[in-house]
């Protein structure tokens, strides 16, 4: 059988390729306007990086790629960026300069996960984390960075979700209620909620089998736990919101799917109907514990993390995307067949900034023309013999038909004027 890419895993192909581009310079352009800094850690960590005591999330349990080096490191490749950023700001004391220290990275993330459309075992993510400040106005900025962004590409089938997870003690009161309750259901729960209502019963609500399950609907709400702080702090975010004109629904069943979370937590859906059921394009959330659990000072932290595939499909399906090919400025056609002076005239080209074209193979004009045209070329320059004789280019412009020879040193002085900005 022809070789196959590993499950899950995919070519991002040309056509593709330039869409990623598109998204990854806005985002890049929302960080500078933002005054988050590009960073890039490596895609492999310690396992340990990842995997804190007593860890209860999916993604940490079950879906990492996991390996072991010379039979001693455990080594993963990154199921997320937040932590691995974490651990940079940690080792390159990144803690002791000015704060909020405001990251931004884009990178592939890897998650042992059953594949399905929008969902993959390699992904991208588009990610900020602002660490060192705990401030609702720094939350709603947070919040309001991603929404922007995914407005400015052009998405409008959005919906933001927000939720407060609360301080360490509303969380270890609700703990306690989420147990007592679910005790009561231990024999209906599924076997991976009949562990994590004894490790962390807060993870039950977060469950893909027992979602639907009528106790569900009953089960205790955070509202009912927060502490007089949490509520003020979660409060400020949602009129910190309001200022922007953010729309936004609360959803007291947002816990997010990983462990590090507290107060603030939010998810930005796609309301479209081509979204099918992985319809969450970004997830994020405030960490209060993390930093310091990893072995740094105790410093707060928020971030959220773009599914990018989920983007573009989403992207596709609302038609966001133009779907032509850049065009070219210039196509040079060779009728000799491999001449060095077509390759002089199209390398004088390009170091002067046009995109330029050429195909040394040997081919009639008219198949050189149909190649001219598919590249959208805006003007087509044709070498021949008595061209190379003459050091010159016969140049077509394929817009008003006009054709001129000019002398190879008049050539660039002549598109200048044409196309130079
Ligand atoms: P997450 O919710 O696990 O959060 O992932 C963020 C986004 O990555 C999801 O909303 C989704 O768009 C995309 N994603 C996740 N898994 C897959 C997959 N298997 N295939 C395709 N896309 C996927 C985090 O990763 C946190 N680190 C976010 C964060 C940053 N929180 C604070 N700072």
């Amino acid at each position: 059988m022809a070789l196959q890419a590993v499950k899950g895993m995919y070519d991002i192909l040309p056509d593709r390729m330039r869409k990623f581009e598109h998204v990854d310079n806005l985002f890049k352009y929302f960080l500078e306007l933002y005054g988050y800094e590009l960073t890039k850690t490596p895609i492999v960590e310690y396992t340990k990086v990842f995997q804190k005591d007593n860890d209860t999330s999916d993604m940490v349990t079950k879906e990492m790629f996991t390996f072991t080096m010379n039979h001693k490191d455990s080594l993963t490749l990154r199921p997320e960026g937040t932590a691995g950023i974490i651990r940079s700001f940690i080792q390159n004391k990144l803690y002791s300069g000015e704060l909020p220290v405001k990251l931004g990275y884009i990178g592939e993330m890897f998650r042992y996960e059953r594949p399905q459309k929008g969902r993959q075992r390699q992904f991208t993510q588009l990610g900020i984390e602002a660490l060192g400040e705990k401030n609702p106005l720094l939350d709603a900025e947070v919040i309001a960075l991603g929404y922007s962004f995914v407005k400015t590409l052009g998405l409008k089938a959005i919906s933001v979700c927000i939720n407060t997870l609360g301080d360490n003690s509303s969380r270890m009161a609700y703990r306690q209620a989420l147990k007592a309750y679910f005790e009561q259901y231990r024999d209906l729960l599924c076997l991976d909620c009949q562990n994590r209502l004894d490790k962390n019963p807060l993870r039950i609500l977060d469950c893909k089998i027992d979602h639907d399950k009528e106790f569900m609907a009953n089960a205790p709400k955070i509202s009912d736990y927060l502490s007089a702080e949490a509520k003020a702090y979660f409060d400020a975010v949602l009129a910190g919101l309001d200022l922007l004109n953010i729309p936004y629904v609360i959803d007291e069943s947002l816990v997010r799917g990983l462990d590090y979370y507290t107060d603030t937590v939010f998810e930005v859906k796609s309301t479209h109907e081509a979204s099918g059921a992985q319809s969450t394009i970004f997830g994020g959330g405030r960490y209060d514990s993390l930093v310091e659990e990893m072995g740094g000072p105790d410093m707060s932290g928020i971030g959220f993390a773009i599914g990018e595939e989920r983007l573009i499909l989403l992207g596709e399906a609302e038609g966001i995307f133009e779907e032509e090919k850049p065009s070219l400025d210039v196509y040079v056609i060779d009728l000799l067949a491999s001449d060095p002076y077509v390759l002089k005239v199209a390398t004088a080209l390009r170091n002067n900034g046009y995109k330029t074209e050429v195909n040394y193979k040997k081919r009639s004009l008219k198949a050189q023309f149909k190649s001219a045209e598919r590249f959208k070329a805006r003007f087509i320059a044709i070498i021949g013999e008595d061209e190379r004789n003459d050091m010159t280019v016969t140049l077509k412009d394929s817009l008003d038909k006009s054709q001129v020879i000019l002398r190879f040193d008049e050539l660039l002085e002549y598109l200048d004027e044409k196309i130079g900005d």
